[in-house]
């Protein structure tokens, strides 16, 4: 017997599951999949693509063929400002296998890209032209592509060309670019200063101050599968879609298939009809994946050569190419009064940007929710450099904001001589402090309350440098981790119903987190289907619907389109019922979905069959799509995922190195759908959180904006030796204003580790590091 069917089987089992109400708004009725103990949601489910994963079946982008296929291999400029003078590319073109040689000379004209977040197709990370233009934007920036039979070859002739450039002067000391720092227009859509009072005078007048600036470092991408694609372009029916005309063929690795489409389709001058992407399996996305050069150019040469093409990034070109996390040097000041109530709390700081994209990166998202300050000042301004636009990585914003604030907090109970814990809970705030908005859910406290006994909290010592074991010094901090609720706008689903079982399909994206396997789930429980009934279609941008795998939001963004398919469905199957059926009557309002079928709420002997219904009526199958309900919900509530992170760490006394011996996150995330993939969820983000806090670093040369580490030999993220035993554990408590009752846990895992480690090696021996990461010369 599975889990999820031990989970059906247990006592309370009701009959069904009712239809979703309006729960976005007040006084809603919540989603009545939001109780868990109904139908399996929140069984450990095991993932359904696991076999296909683990015997190498599943195919990713870069593993696909066409026949005629030729290799792409970049060639990056070596300067981050300029003029490209000259390209030798006689050398290449002569090699054996050569097929192509694209440069800005011979590459056919490009309609620049709708930028993400400046425009509602933008998928792109900036708005330079590509390969339009002799002009040099970044070091790094591609110059030339090769195009040849094998990838040996298109490698071996990028390496041969030579470019002449005339260097112009480029902004590439962060330390300078920050002497002109200016006040971004907006920051994620918000504004980029948020005032409650005034923080400047309540700070000054405060009894207990701290006031510090915390610094953080470029972080790189590095998802276990680099960024690749085999694309070709088609004419009629060479596409499965059987559209005439060109059509442009894409497996990529992308979490966001159906904004790539209309970004391409502005690119290339098309119709969206005529682009079709898939990506089925993602090794990874964490913000990277979206539309960078490569994909573009990809599709430019296969064009130009009339062939078909794939371009695998090698680890180097994803540094050169894709865009990574900005620097920061954040301050944060609190004030408090003797009790530990915070009067005043200012985080601002500047972040490195670019004038060609639109992401500074938001390090004050946390703090605009986290703590109750009558006086409060948030800023961010941004510093222009010449270099790679920087783009979303993992919690932008929070994770690197929390480290900052989080570290803060630890500073003034440190003065205080009071529990860290406990000056959190004297400032939980009672509405959203900067919204002023109700909290839809938050159970913060308890997740900091269980996850402190759990941990054995209470064994710290307040004084640090006590414990010792040989050369070992050993402590214990915590942080505060959070990241916002979102479902984003464009979802819809269709639902396909046969006797034999429902087909889900929606243009979502399984980016290794587990979504194929919820959605399943969730499709599962609410049509009363078993699981073995559910086939989940994503992946696929000829699907219904736009569904961003970002933002920790999919999950809901889903589930809100299903909902409307639900209704849609179950609208349509009564239509079909006649005068006989013992449906006959009821409205939807009266269904639940069970047992294969539909029956009246609270009444077991009105029921059929899906196929009962569907035969009866003499259809195959009844197919409906339906657009999810308007997020009404964020105009309503604050609403955010919530945790603590605890982390016991030893430095070495001799050689300062730091290591992790235990860490533990306590959530409060709303419902949570699967045990098994969301503790996989939450304890990756953790694992991220300890590359941010001890290693991550993008070594960026001032010089000459070149990256000087681009290489997982250079560029170091914890491997297993590095990984402590880690504990993930949650409230549970569903959000009654949420799909499911759920809220987002992809991006949260990674935010208050930082902190939650700087705090754990000040206990430990007393040395406070506000720059990260927090490597051993740091601690000498
Ligand atoms: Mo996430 S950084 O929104 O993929």
């Amino acid at each position: 017997m599975s889990a999820l069917d031990k989970e059906r089987s247990g006592d309370n089992q009701p009959a069904g599951v009712a239809l979703a109400g309006d729960y976005w708004r007040p006084e809603g009725r919540p989603d009545p999949l939001s109780e868990k103990w109904r139908i399996g949601i929140g069984a450990p489910l095991s993932r359904v693509d696991g076999a296909e994963k683990v015997t190498g079946s599943a195919r990713f982008a870069g593993e696909f063929t066409f026949e005629g296929m030729v290799y792409a291999a970049l060639v990056y400029s070596a300067i981050a400002n300029g003029r490209i003078l000259a390209i030798d590319r006689r050398e290449a073109e002569s090699m054996d296998g050569v097929v192509l040689v694209m440069t800005h000379e011979n590459a056919p004209r490009l309609n620049t890209p709708p930028v993400f977040l400046r425009s509602p197709n933008g998928a792109a990370g900036d708005d330079h032209p590509i390969m339009q233009t002799d002009r040099v934007h970044w070091n790094g920036q591609p110059v030339a592509l090769v195009l040849a039979e094998t990838q040996e070859q298109a490698d071996a002739a990028a390496e041969s060309i030579r470019v002449d450039y005339a260097a112009e002067p480029a902004m590439t000391d962060f330390e300078l670019a920050k002497t002109h720092a200016r006040q971004p227009d907006n920051v994620l859509g918000g504004p980029a200063e948020i005032t409650v009072g005034d923080a400047d005078a309540a700070f000054e007048a405060a009894a207990h101050q701290i006031d510090a600036t915390y610094t953080t470092p470029r972080h790189n991408h590095n998802a276990i599968e680099p960024h690749a694609l085999t694309l070709a372009w088609t004419t009629g029916d060479g596409d499965e879609s059987g559209r005439e005309g060109e059509t442009l063929r894409i497996h990529d690795a992308s979490q966001c298939v159906d904004l790539a489409v209309a970004s391409l389709a502005e690119v290339f001058g098309i119709e969206t009809s005529q682009i079709h992407i898939t990506s089925p399996f993602v090794g990874g996305g964490f913000g990277g994946k979206a539309l960078w050069q490569h994909q573009i150019l990809a599709a430019a040469a296969a064009k130009l050569a009339d062939r078909p093409v794939r371009l695998a990034l090698s680890r180097e070109g994803v540094y050169r190419v894709v865009g990574g996390r900005a620097c920061t040097e954040q301050r944060v000041a609190l004030g408090a009064d003797e009790q530990g109530r915070l009067q005043a709390l200012i985080h601002s700081g500047i972040a490195a940007m670019t004038q060609h994209n639109n992401l500074p990166e938001p390090f004050f998202q946390a703090t605009k929710c986290l703590y109750a300050a009558d006086h409060i000042r948030l800023s961010i301004d941004v510093a222009d450099m010449h270099m790679l636009a920087n783009t979303f990585m993992r919690a932008p914003g929070e994770s690197v904001g929390t480290f900052a604030l989080e570290s803060a907090l630890d500073e003034l109970a440190d003065q205080l001589g009071m529990d860290p814990l406990e000056l959190r809970r004297r400032n939980e705030p009672e509405r959203d402090p900067t919204s002023g908005l109700a909290f839809s859910s938050r159970h913060l406290l308890e997740a900091a309350r269980s996850g402190a006994e759990r941990f054995g909290w209470s064994e710290r010592s307040a004084t640090p440098g006590r414990r010792r074991e040989g050369e070992w010094q050993i402590g214990m901090g915590c942080a505060t981790a959070t990241y916002p609720y979102i479902r984003m706008p464009g979802a819809a689903a269709r639902i396909t119903l046969t006797p034999d079982g429902a087909t889900v399909g929606i243009a979502a994206h399984e980016m290794g987190m587990g979504t194929a396997t919820v959605q399943t789930q969730v499709a599962a429980a609410r049509l009363g289907l078993p699981v073995e009934k559910i086939a989940f279609h994503y992946g696929d941008s000829h699907l219904a619907g736009s569904v961003l795998a970002g933002g920790s939001q999919q999950t809901a963004a889903i589930g809100g389109a299903v909902i409307a398919a639900q209704r849609a469905l179950v609208a349509e199957l009564l239509a079909l019922v006649g005068q006989d059926s013992p449906l006959s009557g009821l409205s939807p309002d009266e269904i639940e979905c069970r047992d294969e079928g539909l029956g009246a709420l609270g009444n077991g002997s009105r029921f059929e069959t899906y196929a009962q219904i569907l035969t009866r009526a003499g259809q195959s199958e009844l197919s409906v799509q339906a657009d999810a309900a308007g997020s009404e919900e964020l105009a309503n509530w604050s609403m955010h995922s919530f945790g603590t992170i605890f982390c016991e760490a030893g430095v070495n006394s001799v050689t300062g190195e730091v290591r992790i011996r235990r860490l533990l996150g306590s959530f409060d995330c709303g419902r949570i759908l699967n045990a098994k993939t969301a503790t996989s969820q939450f304890r990756g983000g953790m694992i991220m959180g300890l590359g941010l806090a001890l290693m991550e670093e993008t070594l960026f040369d001032p010089r000459s904006g070149r990256v000087m580490n681009p290489s997982l030999a250079d560029y170091h993220v914890p491997v297993q030796m590095d990984v402590p035993e880690i504990e993930v554990m949650w409230t549970d408590i569903p959000d009654p204003h949420t799909p499911m009752g759920a809220h987002g846990i992809g991006e949260i895992g990674i935010t208050g580790v930082g902190a939650a480690v700087a705090n754990a090696v000040y206990n430990a021996c007393g040395k406070r590091v506000r720059d990260l990461p927090i490597t051993l010369d740091k601690l000498l």
